[in-house]
């Protein structure tokens, strides 16, 4: 059976002390969650840390496994003098770093930072990454060992002109189709429709189990019976009120979830709408 996974991307939102308290909040409504989903907090790279040693605290066995933490971009080099980036190797290395924290014991050991958001169309749009630069995003962090969620999805204008099908074929092509059988593996697509990003505007449960099952026709042209394995999560305006009629689609394994995820309650909701 394929993951079901409610992955929320926190974006440019949050103060630390704020990403702590709702990572808190969370966290005290885990045992609400089917043992089946998997939860992720997608978090900015300044929340990594402490938000490493409270999922790495949570002292119940079978909930702390329902909880995994997400960076939201990567460099698409290895190291070296390129100001501002933060490699993929980096945020493999912040959970052994916990036990080195003053008043911690020092076998402590985080939470892993487990997966990275790339591919996301404000990265693409509003920083130029193209799917040249997100092959090598996407080699580096499966090179450090991150899950990658591959965000792909069309602007209102290819919907309008029918164009939808062209411009997500593209991008799972000219990036997936790179890939070896086992990094495959280790990948989960997210279809958001730029159109449902943060306007309110959801796509209908036709609409993404449409798109959805084109996507997974897609990758099975490349890595056929595999592509039955590999989650397809929606994004766009996904939230508590419409999380159960897309989640029953077919091809629909969970979602990607913007403004909803910044609330425990809406975020846990859409969580149990399986
Ligand atoms: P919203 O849920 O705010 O529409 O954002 C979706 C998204 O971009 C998740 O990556």
């Amino acid at each position: 059976m394929r993951k079901k996974i409610v992955a929320g991307n926190w974006k440019m939102n949050t103060t630390v002390a704020e990403g702590i308290e709702l990572v808190n909040q969370i966290i005290a409504k885990i045992e609400e969650i089917p043992q089946q989903v998997q939860l992720i907090v997608n978090t900015p790279f300044t929340h990594l840390f402490p938000i490493s040693k409270i999922i790495g605290d949570i002292k119940c066995p079978n909930c702390r496994s329902k909880l995994a933490l997400g960076a939201q971009n990567c460099a698409d080099k290895e190291k070296g003098a390129y100001t501002g980036e933060v490699a993929a190797q980096m945020l493999v290395s912040l959970s052994k770093a916990v036990g080195t924290v003053v008043g911690a014991p020092a076998d402590a050991v985080g939470a892993p930072v487990e997966y990275v958001i790339l591919g996301h169309s404000e990265r693409r749009g509003y920083y130029g990454e193209t799917n040249a630069i997100l092959l090598e995003k996407i080699k580096q962090a499966l090179a450090a060992g991150l899950k990658v969620i591959y965000c792909v999805g069309e602007a209102l204008e290819d919907r309008k002109a029918g164009r939808h099908f062209d411009v997500v074929g593209e991008e799972i092509k000219e990036v997936l189709f790179a890939l070896g059988e086992e990094d495959m593996k280790k990948i989960t697509v997210a279809y958001e429709p730029i159109w449902a990003i943060g306007t309110g505007e959801t796509a209908t449960k036709e609409q993404a189990q449409e798109i959805h099952a084109f996507i997974r026709k897609s990758l099975a042209e490349k890595f056929g019976a595999l592509a039955q394995q590999i989650s397809i999560l929606y994004g766009g305006s996904c939230k508590p009120s419409n999380a159960a009629e897309l989640f029953s689609q077919p091809d629909i394994d969970g979602g990607l979830i913007g403004g909803a995820a910044l609330k425990a309650d809406d975020f846990i909701a859409i969580a149990k709408s399986f």
